[in-house]
């Protein structure tokens, strides 16, 4: 077990800064800019950890004798020998002013315990299970729709990715795509899973917001599905504050009820990830 950590300072020493107790020091194994405000990066998984599909961790860097950690959704499927995460790049953000400098090799931090609300054990079945993601609130659903529990459970995924601009819904885009074509995961997801995005701040195929698609009705349009209806349909909620904010009002107005792990429900919310 690593107890110390070796960090460049910003002034280009090398410093040791002690790993905390209950901590994982782990390698990152790559990283991936999408845009200048979104990454995704691959860390080592450690051989004990384990955690359900849709649950967060605590994230940090060995760069302080207390290091800052912020909660990051599991973007990786439970079967995955690495673990990966989708992250958003906050110039004076806390964490990710670093986070976002990491390389290959370096060593990120992991609190070893796992939790969150966006667990399938905390919905009842249902035919439908919608995942209703804005910004790097995808990234709990890039764990969801490659487990075959989820498909178990529901006959139908429709995952909605709206982002700002094009370039931000590449992770979501990619994540349906590889999805379908896993050999072990396309023969479930295959037709079951829909992958509908949209986008706010520019132009593309689908425009708006994902309040004013469920609202005017285009969502369900679009997917072959009727309007949320307590009987066949089961949500899964994760964005900003103020979406989970609305889209939550959206759905207990058609009768949803909110579902915990001592009391699953019809719906879940989990705010994503912020600076
Ligand atoms: P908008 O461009 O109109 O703000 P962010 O990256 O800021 O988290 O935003 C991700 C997406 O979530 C954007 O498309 C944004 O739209 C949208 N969004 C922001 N607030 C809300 C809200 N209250 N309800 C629904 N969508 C929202």
């Amino acid at each position: 077990m690593q107890t110390a950590a070796l960090l460049k300072t910003d002034a280009g020493e090398t410093t040791e800064f002690p790993i905390p107790a209950g901590v994982y020091a782990e390698k990152v194994v790559s990283v991936k800019h999408y845009t200048d405000r979104l990454f995704s990066f691959r860390i080592t998984r450690p051989q004990s950890f384990r955690f359900r599909s849709g649950e967060f961790v605590m994230i940090g860097l060995p760069n302080a004798t207390k290091p800052v950690f912020r909660a990051y959704s599991i973007a990786s499927p439970a079967w995955d020998e690495e673990l990966e995460f989708f992250s958003i790049k906050v110039p004076d953000g806390p964490l990710t002013q670093h986070l976002q400098k990491i390389q290959p090799g370096d060593t990120v931090l992991m609190r070893q315990k796992s939790t969150g609300t966006l667990v399938t054990d905390a919905l009842t079945p249902a035919r439908n299970l919608y995942m209703i993601a804005t910004g790097t609130g995808v990234a709990p659903f890039a764990s969801l729709v490659r487990d075959p529990d989820t498909y178990e459970k529901f006959d139908r995924i429709i995952l909605t990715n709206t982002c700002r601009d094009v370039a931000e819904l590449a992770y979501g885009d990619a994540l349906a795509e590889l999805t379908r074509e896993d050999p072990l995961i396309g023969e479930f997801a295959g037709e079951r899973l829909t992958y509908f995005r949209s986008t706010t701040r520019e132009a593309s195929e689908r425009m708006g917001r994902i309040t004013s698609l469920i609202e005017s009705g285009e969502l369900f349009r679009a997917v072959g599905t009727e309007p949320f209806n307590r009987e066949n349909d089961r949500v899964m909620i994760c964005g900003s504050m103020a979406m989970l904010k609305d889209v939550k009002a959206l759905v207990e107005a058609t009768g949803l009820v909110e579902g915990s792990l001592s009391e699953p429900g019809d719906f879940v919310v989990e705010r994503a990830f912020v600076g």
